[in-house]
């Protein structure tokens, strides 16, 4: 062990920088310990689909609990009233009447721009293909981030990643195609001229497949909240502003999944919609973009790993206004950031659109505001002004998956010198999937017995997990590769004093506690 990469015990070892993590051993890691899995890998996968392990299911429903929490349950203080803001849960359908998505602009408007090769029948979003264009040698086409894969194509041809300038192929004129090699060839001139692709999985509901019957499956959740808002509205007892938030799947025809977890084809959101008045539009906006980042803070994300990113213009999803991501540097984008949260002023969009299409009355009457207006002895058309809208939306739309990408890379951490493990996944312990190992030192003299009692008395709070099997610095080391924070061991002591052993995975410091603390000590850790 060096001083370097295993703090002293008690100390607490700064968190990596994740340009220096290597994401083919995280998704090695998170295979080999049942975090998650390719879909339907004994028939060579699907490309853009995964599945969740027991460890990855665990750390997802301790996130989805915790967004859960913070926005329904507990949500945070208005900054006016100090009261808690009023937010309700819903859980609406995945498949919904083909006409949400007319009206939502989804069946015209959400799609990407792909281009084809010729040569080896790959696709690829246009806006994530980048060129190298070196000077009287040649055009190099590769995907975004990933410039390593044409690494030996340049080499074959003498020329360097810097030699060049690097442009977006969408950036190119359609006559310099010709002159361009895609990223999977060696041939130039093979990409097809870009087309739209609609992202929209379409299906068929009933026994015929016909145009008639034909649905989606939602691309957002955000469409079964617009959907349900008249229904809460008249059954919840809440008033503008309120939010309405769901968790849930979505799915996304993404013309092409990367980067493991973070853009597949089947994925699960949390977003909230929160209607308020247009007036206060601009003061939620600013107030739900720092909420979120605060939020993010919460799951023991380090500060340096986060970031704001305002939307340019020209980047603005066809309902929105506004927008703001909370970006996070994952190991595949670091030095740069990549997409975590999208905080988007939709404005009135998908009220007033399907107020249109389906010819419900979307407008709200705000009391408050029509007593407000009358006794500053506003006119009558000012009073209707100000009292009758539709309200104006803001939206924290964060992916769940994404967030478990988000803890997978910030908790993971090589530890070439520990003794045993390899890595450790650093996870924040109220996150992590087991809270805690419970152990026999040695599996005789009355230690099995007593370390059994602790953990049936320990699992009606806790997820913890019992083990005796193996040597204990195996047990140890299998603890620090899945997260656990906290492993109890008891050894010949126990019988004497009732105490057991309290390692911590991080720092490895140790100490004893009695066996009546235990659940005490941990309800405290779990609780920061
Ligand atoms: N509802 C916003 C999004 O799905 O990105």
């Amino acid at each position: 062990m060096t001083a370097a990469s295993t703090p002293a015990p008690g100390s607490v070892a700064p968190p990596l920088d994740p340009a220096t993590k290597s994401m083919d051993e995280l998704v090695a890691l998170c295979k080999r310990r049942g975090f998650v899995y390719p879909a339907s890998e004994i028939y060579g996968g699907l490309n853009g689909f995964w599945d969740y392990g027991p460890l990855g299911t665990a750390l997802k429903n301790a996130i989805r609990d915790h967004w859960w929490k913070h926005s329904v349950e507990c949500p945070p203080l208005d900054p006016d009233t100090g009261e808690p803001v009023s937010i309700v849960g819903l859980d609406s359908s995945i498949i919904q009447n083909p006409r949400t998505w007319e009206a939502s602009g989804h069946v015209g408007g959400f799609s990407d721009p792909m281009v084809d090769c010729t040569e080896t029948k790959k696709r690829y979003r246009a806006d994530q293909v980048e060129v190298l264009v070196v000077e009287g040698r040649g055009k190099w086409a590769f995907m975004e981030n990933q410039p390593d894969t044409i690494a030996k194509k340049l080499k074959k041809a003498g020329v360097a990643l810097d030699d060049g300038e690097r442009k977006l192929l969408p950036d190119f004129d359609l006559s310099e195609f010709a002159s361009i090699i895609a990223p999977d060839t060696d041939k130039p001139g093979t990409f097809t001229e870009p087309r739209e692709f609609n992202l929209m999985f379409s299906t068929y509901v009933g026994a015929l497949a016909t145009e008639d019957n034909k649905a989606y499956l939602r691309p957002e959740t955000a469409q079964g909240i617009f959907l349900n808002y008249k229904n809460v509205l008249d059954t919840m007892r809440v008033k503008v502003p309120f939010g309405i938030a769901q968790i849930g799947k979505s799915f996304r025809n993404e013309v092409t999944p990367r980067n493991f977890i973070f853009r597949s084809r089947e994925f699960e959101q949390m977003e909230m919609e929160w209607f308020c008045a247009p007036e206060d539009s601009p003061k939620w906006y600013e107030f739900w973009k720092q909420e979120r980042m605060d939020w993010w803070k919460t799951l023991g994300i380090a500060e340096a790993n986060l970031r704001f990113r305002d939307h340019d213009d020209d980047e603005l999803a066809h309902y929105s206004r506004m927008c703001v991501d909370v970006e996070y540097k994952y190991p595949f984008t670091a030095p740069g950031f990549g997409e975590l949260e999208g905080v988007a002023h939709r404005g009135c969009f998908d009220l007033t659109q399907h107020q249109e299409h389906s010819k419900t009355k979307m407008e709200y009457f705000d009391q408050e505001r029509q007593l407000a207006a009358k006794a500053e002895g506003k006119s009558k058309e000012e009073i209707d002004a100000v009292s009758k809208y539709i309200p104006n939306v803001i939206e924290p739309a964060s992916g769940l998956t994404r967030a478990v990408l988000v803890l997978l890379c910030e908790a993971f951490t090589p530890t070439p010198d520990r003794k045993g493990s390899a890595y450790i996944m650093s996870f924040k312990p109220k996150f992590a999937p087991v809270k805690a190992g419970v152990f026999p030192l040695v599996n005789k003299d009355g230690m099995p017995e007593v370390a059994r009692k602790l953990y049936l008395s320990l699992r009606e709070k806790h997820a913890v997990e019992y083990d005796a099997k193996q040597s204990i610095g195996k047990r140890y080391a299998r603890m620090d590769e899945i997260g656990t924070p906290f492993c109890f061991t008891v050894d010949g002591d126990t019988l004497d004093d009732q105490t057991v052993t309290v390692r911590e995975r991080d720092t490895l410091a140790q100490e004893r506690i009695h066996v009546d603390q235990v659940e005490a000590y941990l309800d405290a850790k779990l609780a920061e």
